[in-house]
C-alpha cells in the first residue's frame, strides 16, 4: 500500500478557550495547562458529510486523479446524524461517483480508527479487490459531548481528513489491540421505542463520558509499548523514523510519550494547540498539514499511533 494523495477540511468557526469560558465554568489557563489546547474548529452551519467530501476531493486532487478512478470508499466515523446510509455512501453521492462498482462502508474504532482503517485498506489492496481506495476519517466529536460538562466539552474539535491509497510496499508494519473496557469512554444515543422493549435497565441517552485520568495513563503506557513493538516489527530502529504522528488527545499525553524516547523531540509532531481532539481525524489531519508544509517528504518513514474508546490502540509504520 502507498499513499497517493492526502487532503483535509475544517469547519470555518474557530472557538477559543476564552469563548468557551462564556459557556461553561472554565478558563484559558486551565485548558492550556491541562491539555495544550488554545482553540479548535467546531461545526456550525456546515453539513458534516459535505465537509468530509471536501477533504476527499482534495485528496483525489492531490493524487492527480478524478473521482471516477476510485474503486472503493472506506470511511472511519464514530458518530454523525446519519446512522444509515454510511458516510462512505454519502461521500460517493456528493462526489458523483457512479456505481455500482465502487463499494462503500464505514468503520468504527474510536480515536484509533485511522490505524484500524489503514489495516483494512491494506487487506483490500493486497487481495487485489481494490486498486484505488478513498479512505476518509471524519468526525464531529463536538456533537457527542454535553455542553454543560466542562470536563469534556473543552477537549474536542471537528474535522475531516482523507487519503487515496494504492498498491505498493510502503506499509511496513502494524499492530492493533483491543482490551474490553467500555466504561472508560462511551456515548449512548437513544434508539426508537418499540411496543416490546420494557425500558428496564436501558439508559436512553448519555452524552460522552470519559474517565480522563485512566485514559491518560493507559494512552501513555500503551503508546510507548506499541511504538517500540511496531518499529521492531518493521525491522527498524526508533531513530530511523523521521516522523512520529500520534493521536492528538492532549499535549501532555504527547509530551509524556515522547519524553520516553531518546529521540529528537521535534520528530513528534502536534497540532492539538489549534485543532483540539478530533478523534480518528487527528492523525491524518496532522499528516496532511505536515505534507502540505513540506515537512513530511516522499521517502520519509512515519510512525502513526492512536488509542481510544474500547479500549483500542494501534500503531503502524509507513513510508510516505
Ligand atoms: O481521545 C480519547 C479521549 N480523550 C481522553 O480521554 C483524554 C484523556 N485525559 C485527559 O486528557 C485529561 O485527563 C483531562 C484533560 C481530561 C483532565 O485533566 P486532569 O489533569 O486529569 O484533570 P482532572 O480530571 O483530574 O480534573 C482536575 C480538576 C477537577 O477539580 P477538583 O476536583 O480538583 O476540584 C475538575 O473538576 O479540574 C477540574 N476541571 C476543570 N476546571 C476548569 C475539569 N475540567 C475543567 C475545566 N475547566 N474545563
Amino acid at each position: 500500500m502507498k499513499i497517493l494523495g492526502t487532503g483535509s477540511a475544517l469547519p470555518k468557526h474557530t472557538v477559543t478557550n476564552d469563548m468557551l469560558s462564556e459557556i461553561v465554568d472554565t478558563n484559558d489557563e486551565w485548558i492550556t495547562t491541562r491539555t495544550g489546547i488554545k482553540s479548535r474548529q467546531i461545526i456550525t452551519t456546515e453539513r458534516f458529510e459535505e465537509l468530509a467530501a471536501l477533504a476527499a476531493q482534495r485528496a483525489i486532487d492531490a493524487a492527480g486523479l478524478v473521482p471516477e478512478d476510485i474503486d472503493f470508499i472506506i470511511c472511519h466515523n464514530v458518530c454523525n446524524a446519519y446512522v444509515t446510509p454510511s458516510l462512505a455512501a454519502l461521500i460517493q453521492h456528493i462526489l458523483g461517483i457512479k456505481g455500482p462498482n465502487c463499494p462503500t462502508m464505514d468503520l468504527n474504532s474510536a480515536c484509533a480508527g485511522f490505524i484500524y482503517g489503514l489495516e483494512i485498506c491494506e487487506a483490500f489492496l493486497q487481495t487485489g479487490r481494490a486498486k484505488k481506495i478513498l479512505f476518509v476519517c471524519a468526525e464531529e466529536v463536538t456533537r457527542m459531548v454535553d455542553w454543560t460538562q466542562r470536563e469534556t466539552c473543552v477537549l474536542f474539535g471537528d474535522g475531516a481528513a482523507a487519503m487515496v491509497l494504492g498498491k505498493g510496499d510502503n506499509y511496513l508494519a502494524s499492530k492493533l489491540t483491543s482490551t474490553p473496557m467500555p466504561e472508560v469512554i462511551y456515548y449512548r444515543l437513544p434508539c426508537e421505542p418499540t411496543p416490546f422493549e420494557t425500558g428496564e435497565g436501558i439508559d436512553t441517552h448519555i452524552a460522552m463520558q470519559l474517565k480522563g485520568r485512566e485514559v491518560f495513563r493507559m494512552a501513555v503506557t500503551s503508546a510507548q509499548k506499541d511504538i517500540k513493538d511496531v518499529v521492531a516489527k518493521a525491522g527498524l530502529q526508533l531513530e530511523d523514523i523521521d516522523h512520529y504522528l500520534l493521536h492528538q488527545a492532549n499535549m501532555r499525553i504527547v509530551d509524556a510519550i515522547k519524553q520516553n524516547f531518546d529521540l529528537p523531540q521535534e520528530r513528534f509532531h502536534h497540532n492539538i494547540e489549534y485543532r483540539g481532539n478530533t478523534s480518528s481525524a487527528s492523525i491524518p489531519m496532522l499528516l496532511d498539514e505536515k505534507i502540505r508544509e513540506g515537512v513530511v517528504k516522499r521517502g520519509d518513514l512515519m510512525v502513526f499511533n492512536g488509542f481510544g474508546a474500547g479500549f483500542v490502540t494501534g500503531a503502524a509504520v509507513m513510508r510516505y
